[in-house]
């Protein structure tokens, strides 16, 4: 059997480790792999390569992916799922992994329904894919958040000013509750729970009363300050363009909500926006080891028939769950785990 690999959307550390893997295993069962370039185009281009077991070598720990990746969705091009299903049968393609996140996963599930065979890998350092308790480039990304946050804390503290820290996640807030957790945050604001700018100022005056000189706010790009009667919580967003998945680029929220807090409280206030740092890199020990265990066992889901599903981490265990169910609805932030950051706010 030949098999063909992609890897789609944002990229995310962990990618080549998830590709190693099917590459061995997949030699192992005597199948033959290809290599999809910049996810779904390499499909709809015919644009591919060989990925014999050789091309396994000493990619475990490097970021981003050897086979590129976009955000190109078959179903916004003229005659694009045709395409993708002729050039999946012209190139004997007996089953396909995809590597993605919601809209990656989202057009495999589509193209089940219109007769390819294939098995999805939960990757998105924003950790917000339903179906799986944590997708690979997660733990990388709150790494290098937290790495980032211990820092700015001495700098913070040397000159008595508020840090607002701003992290990806577009509109989840995984990455800026684990990070501000880990980095003893005195304030962490997320989409789930939309913020008052005046308590929020309240709270740092508070902590500044009681002798604290300076303070860590940590901001998730997609959070939103809570709607006065009658409006909505609006994003902050970068430009009004739209990919062809529907998503704006988000950004842009720590430099207003610094300003303000400036303003409102009288505290020097600096903001920092990490932005792509946190999907670049090698991954971390524990993304490696997931990202390996998702290579091994899609590549046994190829080998079962067990297509229109996506490996899964449940618990300890790697198991196989549909596609409908990982891309039916975003999955927001355990609020269990943020009231425990929340104990040490202010
Ligand atoms: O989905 C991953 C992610 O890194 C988001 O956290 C972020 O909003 C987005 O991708 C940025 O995408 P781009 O690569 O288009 O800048």
């Amino acid at each position: 059997m030949k098999i063909g690999v992609l890897t789609g959307g944002g990229d995310c550390p962990g990618l080549n480790a998830v590709i190693r893997a099917v590459i061995r295993k997949a030699d192992k069962f005597g199948y033959r792999v290809i290599g999809l370039n910049n996810g779904w185009k390499g499909l709809l281009d015919l644009s591919y390569e060989d990925l014999h077991p050789a091309m396994a070598s000493g990619i475990l720990h490097v970021g981003g992916t050897i086979l590129g990746t976009s955000r190109t969705n078959p179903y916004k091009r003229e005659g694009g799922v045709e395409t993708v299903v002729k050039n999946a049968s012209r190139l004997e393609l007996g089953a396909i992994v995809a590597i993605g996140g919601e809209d990656t996963l989202g057009v495999a599930k589509k193209l089940c329904d219109e007769g390819l065979n294939i098995v999805g890998v939960p990757k998105t350092i924003d950790n917000d894919l339903s179906g799986t308790d944590y997708t690979f480039g997660f733990d990388t990304a709150v790494t290098i958040a937290t790495e980032a946050i211990d820092r700015l804390h001495s700098t913070a503290e040397s000159h008595n000013r508020i840090m607002v820290v701003e992290v990806m996640g577009r509109n989840t807030g995984w990455i800026a509750t684990y990070a501000g957790l880990a980095g003893g945050a005195d304030a962490i604001l997320i989409p789930e729970k939309p913020f008052d700018l005046d308590e929020v100022c309240e709270l740092l005056m508070k902590r500044h009363m009681r002798g604290k000189k300076f303070s860590i706010i940590v901001v998730a790009e997609g959070a939103k300050i809570a709607a006065k009667a009658g409006d909505e919580a609006s994003l902050v967003t970068q430009e009004t363009r739209v990919d062809e998945f529907g998503h704006v680029r988000l950004g842009g929220i720590a430099q207003v909500i610094a300003t303000e807090i400036e303003k409102k409280t009288g505290f020097e206030t600096r903001f920092v926006v990490l932005g792509h740092i946190q999907r670049g890199g090698s991954p971390t020990p524990h993304d490696r080891v997931l990202a390996t265990r998702f290579g091994i066992f899609a590549t046994e889901m190829v080998k079962k028939g067990e297509f229109g599903k996506m490996a899964a981490l449940s618990g300890d265990r790697i198991i196989a769950v549909a596609l409908e169910e990982a891309v039916n609805r975003t999955k927001t932030v355990n609020m269990e785990i943020f009231r425990i950051a929340e104990e040490f706010f202010g």
